[in-house]
């Protein structure tokens, strides 16, 4: 049985899009017993979550209208102004909280329009895929309004295990863009590493335990790295800078030799070089993020 979306209840929460994560992220409100007022472009698809007990709405508005929390899962931000601005009118005293993925200045931007329209703004980035919704896997970051955020957060904890940043709206988008640089790293380092062992006719699944056990060691250097950025001193890291070239210059060599493209090391080749011209090649690994520093100004 579902009831109409022109009831309002203090527990009801909206759902504007429900693509691959919109869905996901609606099975976890319905699973967990929230009253879930969705709504979709293409109506048809909110038909499988009815099923389970959604509340479909005739329109965004009407899905606006329909709850106090008003979730935003649309494919990016251009879409969730399409939707939203036709219906500033109904935001007022409402939470708006948009998990689009998008930039920090497209969250800002967003927080400013949805403030002036009188409603609460969080910006979210979530760190999941749909399959990991509402499991331990899953965390969203969330960043604007506090008060939002202490408001909604056991509704906000049923999709995953949230983390607020800060009021300014734009770090979540922030905060998202570097752990995805972290993680392109790492998971484009290691298909390097899978095509220079290609040719040897190493199969993939061979390498892979190895592949894992090396990059926990490397993981648990991560708290030195981290350590010796806050406090500026690289006099006494894991392994020098003039080391590690020579390291990566040898990985960059080797693959070409084989006919495998380095290319994406050869940025880090660079910041290296650039460190020890700067006179520093017996500083630590770490210091290189002194060079990339210099490229902010
Ligand atoms: N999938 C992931 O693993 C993942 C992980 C992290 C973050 N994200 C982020 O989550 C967001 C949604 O991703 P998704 O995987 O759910 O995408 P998706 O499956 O492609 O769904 C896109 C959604 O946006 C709607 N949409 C697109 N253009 C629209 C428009 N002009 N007006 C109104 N609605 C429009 C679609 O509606 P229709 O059904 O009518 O097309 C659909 O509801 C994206 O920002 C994505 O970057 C996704």
């Amino acid at each position: 049985m579902t009831s109409a979306p022109s009831t309002v209840t203090d527990s009801s929460v909206t759902l504007l899009g429900l693509g691959r994560m919109g869905s996901a992220l609606a099975g976890a409100l319905l699973d967990a017993g929230s009253r879930t007022v969705v709504w979709n472009r293409t109506a048809g698809r909110a038909d499988a979550l009815a099923a389970r007990g959604a509340v479909p709405a005739g329109s965004a508005g009407e899905a606006i209208g329909a709850s106090p929390l008003v979730v935003v899962c649309l494919l990016d931000y251009d879409n969730v102004r399409a939707v939203l601005e036709p219906n500033a009118g109904t935001l007022a005293g409402r939470t708006l909280v948009n998990l689009t993925t998008g930039t920090p200045e497209q969250a800002a931007a967003l927080a400013d329009w949805a403030g002036a329209h009188g409603a609460r703004y969080l910006d979210g980035a979530m760190m999941a895929v749909p399959q990991t919704i509402a499991t331990s896997e899953a965390f969203f970051l969330y960043s604007g309004s506090r008060e939002a955020f202490d408001a909604h957060r056991s509704t906000l904890d049923r999709l995953a295990r949230s983390h607020y940043l800060g009021p300014d709206a734009s770090l979540a988008e922030l905060w998202d863009t570097a752990l995805l640089g972290s993680g392109y790293a790492a998971l484009a380092g290691f298909l390097h590493s899978v095509a220079l062992l290609d040719t040897a006719g190493v199969p993939p699944t061979r390498f892979l335990p190895l592949a894992l056990r090396w990059l926990n060691g490397m993981l648990a250097f991560m708290p030195e790295l981290a350590r010796e950025v806050e406090t500026d001193d690289y006099s006494d890291g894991v392994s020098p800078v003039d080391l590690n070239r020579a390291a990566v210059h040898n990985l960059i060599e080797v693959s070409g030799r084989r006919g495998v493209d380095a290319g994406m090391h050869a940025p880090l080749l660079e910041l290296l070089d650039r460190r020890i011209a700067d006179g520093h090649p017996a500083d630590s690994f770490a210091s290189i993020v002194e060079v990339i520093r210099k490229r902010r100004a």
